[in-house]
């Protein structure tokens, strides 16, 4: 017998609005109290967002009378103001020697916020390219966001060095190469843009926290007494409360992707729906992994290496509770269901059906992978690249246009650089501290294969921002 709660399913309700969209907790509706973020989870987000305030609005003259005793007593100011970017605390592109150096733009296609969209090209003078389209997406008046955008790269000695980028901007089209002096400085930004764009959708939103959502939703509402549920549970922890905090801050119509980059709303839903179309548990990093080896590729190993120990640590974990599995299978059974009939997978693809005990656990591997490692990643680098407006902004603004507001793109590149450093901070539930003893293990293990791309300790148990 099932023990879950009767009103398990309307507590943990889909997002059913009249149109397609990809399956999620509902963020009208109360967040279920056991999904609930804990105190100290909202300690430690206040522990990194507090620089960023105001500390006290400053309409109100007792508190502005406050601050200024606080600022002159305590010498404690905040990072809001005109200097905010000038003040943040320093991000790794404001660290190099030179940040708009070709070899730094090598470095962080490789490793960088949105690692793994290099593609193999044949017959063509470079051997490598990363490619973004934009066009088929609707820009705001004044945004300016390349049509597509296609950075090349040459294989030479285990080494890649860019070739050229081939974009296209208001209707034209420009070929640029390294001797190309600003107009080649240009390219560079215009692509950094895009890709910031495409980061925070595809990989970061799309690939990991509503990915997952869709995963925790069906677990939630259907695993009980199945050990699966143990093992999954941690990897889940703060995902629903971010991902509704996140339909309002992050993606809704005053949320900071739509805010401040060239894509309006219904543009972001429209990416953000088409990546989910073409996600499935089956897969793995391999399929993605460079062919040839590169000596500062640092990403594939780190993924691989991830990828394996996720591979030996839920195997194990499957037959030290094979018994318990099978005799609860029923939830796996209706766990299932709820992922086929509410997925917008495209069938070409595949189903996210669980057929068997062996699609449970490539399951179980594919789901802690995005909710470890995999966000980890896109989400914690996110200063790293995002942090610094004079290397890369998510929205770029034409000068020339009418409707130009250097105010507002002040305001939006603050914003940015605000929330670059939140989202990246708030690190609640090392996995190296909270994970059961045999994973952590697995991680120590590993260490030289993955600390190269990203320290063992920012490695994370959950999506909880
Ligand atoms: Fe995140």
């Amino acid at each position: 017998m099932n023990a879950l709660p009767e009103n398990v399913k309307e507590r943990f309700k889909y997002y059913e609005p009249d149109g397609r969209t990809f399956a999620r907790f509902d963020p009208e509706s109360p967040l279920p109290p056991e999904v609930e973020p804990t105190d100290r989870y909202e300690a430690h987000l206040g522990l990194q967002a507090i620089p960023t305030l105001p500390l006290l609005p400053s309409s109100v003259p007792v508190l502005n009378a406050l601050l200024s005793r606080l600022v002159n007593v305590l010498g404690f100011r905040s990072m809001a103001g005109p200097l905010l970017q000038e003040w943040m605390p320093a991000n790794l592109s404001r660290l190099q020697p030179d940040k708009f150096s070709d070899e730094y733009f090598v470095e962080r296609r490789l490793n960088g916020f949105n690692p793994g969209k290099l593609n193999r090209v044949e017959g063509q003078e470079w051997q490598y390219a990363v490619h973004y389209k934009t066009g088929r997406y609707k820009t705001k008046p004044g945004g300016l966001l390349p049509e597509y955008s296609e950075a090349r790269f040459i294989l030479k000695d285990r080494a890649l060095q860019v070739h050229s980028i081939d974009y296209s901007l208001k209707d034209q089209t420009i070929v640029c190469f390294p001797t190309d002096g600003q107009d080649w400085e240009d390219a560079k930004y215009y692509f950094r843009s895009a890709e910031y764009v495409f980061q925070e959708i595809q990989s970061h939103l799309g690939r990991t926290h509503m990915n997952m959502d869709q995963y925790a939703m069906a677990f939630y509402r259907n695993i009980d007494r199945n050990p699966i549920r143990e093992l999954l549970l941690p990897h889940f922890e703060g995902l629903l409360n971010i991902d509704k905090k996140g339909a309002s801050l992050i993606i809704g119509n005053t949320g900071f992707i739509p805010q401040a980059s060239a894509l309006d709303s219904d543009s972001v839903n429209a990416v953000l729906t088409e990546e989910l179309t073409t996600l499935t548990y089956h897969w793995s990093p391999a399929t993605q992994a460079l062919p040839d080896p590169i000596d500062n590729n640092y990403f594939d190993p780190a993924a691989l290496a991830m990828w394996e120990l996720l591979e030996e640590y839920v195997a194990a974990f499957f037959s030290n509770n094979q018994p318990d599995i099978q005799a609860n299978w029923d939830e796996v059974v209706a766990m299932s269901q709820d992922l086929v009939s509410h997925s917008i997978l495209d069938p070409a693809i595949g189903t996210l059906e669980i057929k068997d005990e062996a699609d449970l656990q490539k399951l179980c591997v594919y789901v802690i992978y995005h909710c470890t490692f995999f966000h980890s990643w896109v989400n914690n680098k996110q200063y790293e690249d995002g942090g610094d407006i004079e290397y890369t902004a998510i929205g770029l603004w034409d000068k020339d246009d009418p409707s130009y507001d250097p105010k507002l793109v002040q305001e939006r590149h603050d914003n940015q650089v605000k929330l670059m450093w939140t989202l990246a901070n708030v690190r609640y539930n090392p996995a190296l501290e909270s994970a059961p003893l045999p994973l952590k293990r697995l991680l120590w293990k590993h260490q030289d294969r993955i600390s190269p791309g990203i320290p063992l300790d920012w490695i994370m148990m959950s999506i909880n921002i």
